[in-house]
């Protein structure tokens, strides 16, 4: 994905809302499963804890549980909604989409709907892919939800993996508005070549559902956590280096960084970097990491406790499994 062109409507978030399932898994509880310790996942992600969602929860009802927050939020029905867009790696199924299940749960029954999967950046490129919609005058208003239930798809005997994950949904409701800037220009990319550093390689057409493959443990999500970490780092310090180039901004003129929750030491090590240390938004402590609905998780949660007020701006940045990553500005308008 190339630069977003300048927007012909400008388009802002009018309305943020968040689920986050009930049953909390510590640390504590974690080390009575693997081979772990409070200690390790403090000192190496900044992780306390995380929420898991209940069995006969799907990826679906955490996305529609959000929706109805934001949509709250929004002040508007869910009939109003003309694009419904959920960003997810843990669907409820191949197809048809988590979007549509949503659909109808929310009763959004004017709206197109379709997932986008982009892992862990997969808000983001909803985010912009709605704007550019709205932007050319092709809907009005659009609901974006990143979903996760990502406790099905880790392998709960692995401990490079297993504590790090969390369940949860976070929502945004687009619309054209007045605003000066709302959400602005976005940059976005992506290396496929490195796609096996971060993969669920068993259950697709590449290596399909059998015996075999299950055997294998092939169905979960495999990472090279510390070449992970390290592209993630250097991406997405230059993807908010590259967002502030292209509208023309310094990092002074931002009130809140707010990067994809993968780990505080990722996003301490950004801040140093740019030196925006004191402004860069953490909640990695109380969820974990909830791939794509980390970053509308973080909006509503700046948003709601003050962080974020009417005219500031925040650089939203993320980066996850493809290697996918991006940065995008936002206006507060609300
Ligand atoms: O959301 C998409 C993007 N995802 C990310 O950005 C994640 C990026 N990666 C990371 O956050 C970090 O690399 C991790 C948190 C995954 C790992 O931290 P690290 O400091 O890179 O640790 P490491 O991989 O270098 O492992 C150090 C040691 C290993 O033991 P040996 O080989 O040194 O003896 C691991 O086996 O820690 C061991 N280890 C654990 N020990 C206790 C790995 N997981 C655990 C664990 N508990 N849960």
């Amino acid at each position: 994905m190339s630069k977003s062109p300048n927007s012909l409507r400008i388009v802002s978030i009018i309305g943020t809302g968040a689920y986050l399932p009930e049953n909390t898994v510590t640390n504590r509880d974690l080390e009575k499963i693997v081979d772990t310790s409070d200690e390790w996942i403090y000192s190496r992600t900044g992780m306390r804890e995380r929420r898991i969602a209940r069995d006969d929860q799907a990826t679906s009802d955490l996305a529609a549980e959000a929706a109805q927050v934001a949509l709250a939020d929004a002040g508007i029905g869910s009939e109003e909604i003309d694009l419904l867009i959920v960003a997810t790696l843990s669907p409820d199924m191949f197809f048809p989409s988590t979007a549509c299940f949503v659909q109808e749960k929310i009763g959004a029954k004017n709206a197109c709907c379709y997932d986008l999967g982009a892992a862990c950046s997969g808000s983001l490129y909803a985010l912009e892919t709605a704007k550019n919609q709205i932007a050319c005058g092709s809907v009005n208003t659009a609901l974006v939800i990143g979903a996760e239930k990502m406790s099905t798809f880790i392998d709960w005997k692995d401990r490079n993996t297993c504590v790090l994950f969390g369940d949860g949904a976070g929502a945004m409701v687009l619309r054209a508005t007045g605003a000066e800037r709302g959400v602005m220009n976005g940059v976005f990319g992506s290396d496929g070549s490195l796609a096996r550093l971060l993969w669920t390689p068993g259950g697709g057409s590449r290596n399909p559902m059998t015996h075999d493959m299950l055997d294998r443990n092939e169905q979960y999500l495999k990472m090279e956590g510390r070449d992970v970490y390290k592209h993630a780092v250097t991406q997405m310090t230059q993807s908010v280096r590259d967002a502030l180039a292209a509208n023309h901004l310094s990092a002074d003129d931002i009130k809140c960084f707010i990067p994809h929750q993968a780990n505080a030491r990722i996003v301490n090590a950004i801040g140093s970097r740019l030196h925006v240390e004191d402004r860069m938004f953490l909640n990695v402590e109380k969820y974990a990491n909830t791939s794509a609905a980390a970053l509308p998780i973080a909006i509503d949660e700046a948003v709601r406790s003050g962080r974020i007020v009417k005219g500031d701006l925040m650089l939203l940045v993320a980066f996850g499994g493809g290697f996918t990553w991006g940065a995008d500005i936002v206006e507060w308008t609300k």
